[in-house]
């Protein structure tokens, strides 16, 4: 196996609840079945998916403050709702932390949780395999959302950004902006080609 691959499960197995790094695991695995099915390179993914939480070893509350301290800029937004920081914050690590060099693991785990406009093929892979993972239980559209994500990714992608919006909007919960520019953008891409096909 990659060494880098077993030196970060080490490390993460450490820092990470237990449930955080099956998470952790399962999200790994499930990018790399969605590199196969998309043809990108799978230690990439599967790195990618290791990393994207590994923020999570610290509270909530500190995100803001370990953001400051490190230099990463945050918006109003993100201030007043740190929930998505660990996205930025856990870029940041996988970097200085962890030596990753690679703008698109970065950026994979940078987006997320919020997705971003112009999202690259492993931003999708990372954004999605979060969702679909085996572990998760808890949205009705799973089943549809599993099948989606290996028919047409960006269909699954639109449909997740916008089931998540959905959600947040029913239960009166604090929605990024970031994640309303990524449906906007969605929307407008969709827009456009359906206007090319016709
Ligand atoms: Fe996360
Ligand atoms: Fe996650």
């Amino acid at each position: 196996m990659n060494e880098f691959i077993q030196y970060a499960r080490k490390k993460l197995k450490k820092k990470l609840s237990e449930s955080r790094y099956e998470h952790t695991l399962s999200v790994s695995y499930t990018c790399v079945c969605l590199a196969m099915r998309y043809g990108y390179p799978l230690e990439k993914a599967e790195i990618a998916g290791l990393l994207h939480d590994c923020a999570k070893c610290y509270p909530e509350d500190s995100y803001v403050s370990r953001c400051s301290k490190h230099g990463i800029p945050l918006t109003d937004e993100e201030k007043a709702a740190p929930a998505v920081l660990h996205a930025k914050l856990g870029a940041w690590m996988a970097k200085e932390r962890y030596g990753i060099k690679d703008e698109e693991i970065l950026s994979a785990i940078a987006c997320h949780t919020t997705g971003k406009p112009g999202m690259g093929l492993l931003d999708k892979i990372l954004y999605i395999a979060d969702y679909i993972e085996v572990r998760r239980d808890k949205a009705d559209n799973l089943p549809a959302m599993r099948r989606l994500a290996f028919e047409d990714i960006d269909e699954a992608l639109f449909q997740i950004v916008e089931g998540t919006l959905t959600y947040l909007n029913k239960r009166g919960m604090t929605i990024d902006p970031m994640t309303e520019r990524t449906y906007r953008y969605l929307c407008e891409q969709r827009q456009t080609q359906r206007k090319e096909r016709s």
